[in-house]
């Protein structure tokens, strides 16, 4: 199939990519002009595992182009809107400014019988309103909402074998033949077995700020028992493997720390709390302040474990950071709990060293007032205090007898529960971590 694939960022130039992988003749265009040359290099212009071979395998092919002319995806038969809503600056909202010129972008270009396929995730009526610009501009072309669940980090195998895939269509024959269309594209996962569940717009718009919240509340469950944990000595990962032994409850997602960031979770719960509050059922969705409020409270509750450790204050003292990024396996920087707690940690005076395998330039991009170094171990030199704060497995992986050398003071606080604590203590650290008590 002909597709199109406007706007190429984390979830475009994936989905791009996956679609060429799947077979299909594929154009990504994006406005901004460097992304979409890197691209054209076949370079992914941000770090995703797997993303620069696939760019590489499917460029070769011929059926993967890139261009910043809008009027490139005309004669794709399917047109993916994969742009950004990041939270608006003023509010809790989303900021739709992207999605809106994506689609009047578009809307000249339709040709009778397109589908226009809405990825990016947004307020719930979006959708409907969209598909009203959609006829109006084009009467023969149809508006499906097909949210998407990659994980940064995985975001190749969740697109090529996602483990669900939503349609959300309008009634009747229209519905019926842009299901069918889309049966098409997801062939080759359709055919794995992959569950498909067709439903209309308002649900599948809410699918995936549904599953995003239910992620998000997981993870400030587990992170609110942390707090009972850190008041009564109890072990916070000991607690969520006994009750992830529970099928219902499940171990995943139950990783106490520093809490969630990236690009997704934090504004997602925040624009929905927003929506719910427009559509007047605010008190639904309340809870989510409460979710968003033991996520920060993590950020804090570091800091001060940071001010404990160092006798009461960090001023001047030399603290490395180990992780800017999010999460691992990802150079995403936004809304970031790492970058968060250093950015606090060097508000308060602390001389932060901070060094990460792939976010370093995107951390110093948002903050250069922080110092940035290439590795753990230089971070480490002649450090007092060493915050692990992103769990790459090279931070797990760190022999922490070889570390102590380097260091002034041995002296670690754990922020993803990511470490042994019985082989750092056996080498001389003192050893704490989020949700743990100090022995
Ligand atoms: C999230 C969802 O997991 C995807 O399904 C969704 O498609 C995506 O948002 C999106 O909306 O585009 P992502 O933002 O890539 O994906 O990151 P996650 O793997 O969900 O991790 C989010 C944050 O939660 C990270 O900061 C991570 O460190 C933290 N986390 C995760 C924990 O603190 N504990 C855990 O147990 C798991």
């Amino acid at each position: 199939m002909h597709i199109s694939v406007i706007g190429c960022g984390y979830l475009g130039a994936v989905h791009a990519a996956c679609m060429a992988q799947l077979g299909h003749q594929v154009t990504g265009f994006d406005v901004d002009a460097a992304k979409i040359s890197a691209l054209q290099r076949a370079e992914a212009p941000f770090f995703e595992p797997g993303l620069p071979d696939l760019l590489a395998e499917t460029m070769a092919t011929g059926r993967l182009t890139f261009s910043t002319d809008p009027a490139s995806v005309q004669g794709a038969a399917v047109h993916f809107v994969c742009v950004g809503t990041p939270q608006a600056e003023n509010s809790n909202a989303a900021d739709m400014t992207y999605v809106d010129a994506a689609v009047t972008a578009l809307l000249p270009h339709l040709a009778d019988g397109d589908l226009v396929v809405g990825k990016s995730t947004v307020p719930v009526g979006t959708a409907e309103r969209l598909a009203e610009q959609v006829t109006a501009a084009q009467p023969g072309a149809t508006l499906v909402w097909n949210p998407e669940f990659l994980r940064e980090g995985f975001a190749v195998k969740d697109t090529l074998h996602p483990d669900r895939v939503v349609y959300g269509v309008p009634e009747g024959a229209a519905g019926e033949s842009a299901a069918a269309v889309l049966d098409e594209v997801y062939a080759a996962p359709l055919s794995e077995g992959t569950p498909r569940i067709v439903t209309d717009y308002a649900t599948a718009q809410l699918v995936k700020v549904a599953a995003n919240s239910f992620l998000a509340t997981k993870i400030s469950f587990i992170n609110a028992m942390a707090e009972l944990c850190e008041a009564t000595g109890a072990d916070v990962t000991q607690l969520a493997d006994a009750i992830g032994h529970d099928a219902r409850i499940g171990r995943r997602f139950l990783n106490a720390g520093l809490g969630f960031g990236g690009g997704c979770l934090p504004k997602d719960i925040r624009a929905f709390m927003a929506r719910a509050d427009e559509l007047g059922v605010d008190q639904a969705l309340s809870f989510l302040g409460e979710v968003d409020a033991i996520n920060g409270r993590r950020r804090e509750r570091m800091v001060t474990l940071a001010e404990e450790e160092l006798g009461g204050s960090v001023k001047g003292r030399r603290i490395a950071v180990l992780g800017a990024s999010f999460k691992p396996n990802s150079d995403d920087v936004r809304d970031s709990p790492a970058l968060d707690v250093a950015t606090k940690l060097e508000e308060l005076g602390a001389q932060v060293i901070m060094t990460d395998p792939e976010a370093n330039a995107n951390a110093k991009a948002r903050r250069p007032q922080l110092a940035f170094v290439p590795s753990a171990q230089d971070a480490a030199e002649g450090a007092e205090l060493i915050l692990l704060l992103t769990e790459w497995q090279e931070f797990v992986d760190l022999d922490p007898e070889a570390l102590a050398d380097l260091v002034d003071t041995p002296r670690i606080l754990d922020g993803r529960n990511a470490l042994d604590p019985a082989a750092w203590r056996a080498a001389g650290w003192t050893y704490r971590a989020l949700g743990r008590g100090k022995h």
